[in-house]
């Protein structure tokens, strides 16, 4: 009889947790649609007048796909929590038959930054010397071997870490001809799933992941949420999150937590 009533409340507890759970908050602005196909649009981000932060933001949702339209590139996946942007990133090439050589990026004077942190240089080739200038003319590149194993002939380097050019001028340091490449890639993915760099070649786009600024400065006394950023100018890629007692999706706005939820459903 007692085990019973233990149970039944312990049931009670279980249902009234599952109930009590809080749907995930919001992260479009009220009125807002928070997808685009199958891509979810958090703010800053937004498809259509008042929806973004400004227009550096604004996402264009068509047919084809969500493009952040600022900058002309289609997204694949936007994460608040890593304050990164996944984008069809170009691959430049040189000598690859059959294919376009992409266009090189100019993201200046947008909030938009190559993320250092998420993305790998990769040069692709036989003896490529491939060199990139960042914001401050820091040249970044590097020289792929040339061994009988094609598959091992490319080369890694890191961007500097307020890269907003992408434009890798690629050369033969040898008389070799041949296909060659360069592009800046997500590194996780690009170690799961490409084992073959020369096979890029086929590929349309590489996944690119970009970080933004944004002006938080509107929120300087504002205790309830916090940010870190893992860039030089703290302004890029801030991960904010709301601090103990407050909930909510911080880009919006954290509210404290409403406890007397908890009395209401005993009623
Ligand atoms: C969708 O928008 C992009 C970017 O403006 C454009 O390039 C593309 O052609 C559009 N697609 C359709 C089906 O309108
Ligand atoms: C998109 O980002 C979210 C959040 O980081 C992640 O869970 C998800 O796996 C990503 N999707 C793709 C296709 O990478
Ligand atoms: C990038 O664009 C800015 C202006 O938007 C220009 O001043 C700069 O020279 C460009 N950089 C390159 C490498 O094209
Ligand atoms: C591309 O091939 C041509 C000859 O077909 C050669 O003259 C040139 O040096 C090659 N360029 C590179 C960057 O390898
Ligand atoms: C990088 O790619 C991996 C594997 O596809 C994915 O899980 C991850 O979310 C991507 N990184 C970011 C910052 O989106
Ligand atoms: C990358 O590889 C993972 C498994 O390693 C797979 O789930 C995913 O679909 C692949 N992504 C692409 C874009 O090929
Ligand atoms: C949008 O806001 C960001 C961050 O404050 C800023 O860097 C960018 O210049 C703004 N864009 C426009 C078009 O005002
Ligand atoms: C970060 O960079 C932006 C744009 O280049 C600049 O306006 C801002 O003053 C920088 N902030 C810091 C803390 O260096």
């Amino acid at each position: 009889m007692v085990w019973k009533l233990v149970f039944q409340s312990m049931l009670m507890l279980l249902m009234f947790e599952l109930a009590a759970a809080p749907p995930p908050p919001p992260i479009a602005k009220p009125g807002c649609r928070d997808r685009c196909g199958d891509i979810s649009i958090p703010y800053p981000f937004g498809i259509g007048n008042n929806c973004y932060m400004n227009e550096s933001f604004s996402i264009e949702c068509n047919k084809t796909g969500a493009f952040i339209s600022a900058i002309n590139m289609e997204v694949l996946n936007i994460s608040a929590e890593r304050a990164a942007a996944t984008v069809k990133g170009p691959i430049i090439s040189s000598n690859c038959s059959g294919r376009e050589n992409g266009v090189p990026l100019n993201l200046s004077e947008t909030p938009f930054v190559f993320s250092y942190y998420y993305n790998v240089f990769v040069a692709v080739g036989c003896n490529t010397q491939a060199l990139m200038s960042g914001t401050r003319q820091t040249l970044v590149g590097c020289v792929s071997p040339c061994s009988d194993v094609e598959s091992k002939n490319f080369c890694r380097a890191y961007p500097s870490s307020l890269l907003q050019v992408f434009n890798p001028k690629l050369e033969a340091t040898d008389d070799r001809e041949g296909c060659k490449l360069a592009f800046l890639v997500n590194e996780t993915w690009f170690e799961s799933n490409i084992s073959d760099p020369f096979t890029v070649q086929h590929r349309d786009y590489v996944p690119t992941e970009l970080v933004w600024m944004m002006d938080l400065n509107r929120f300087i006394d504002d205790q309830s949420f916090y940010c870190r950023s893992r860039y030089q100018n703290g302004s890029f890629g801030s991960e904010c999150v709301c601090n103990g007692g407050y909930e909510g999706y911080p880009y919006l706005g954290c509210k404290g937590k409403h406890i007397y939820i908890f009395l209401q459903k005993y009623e």
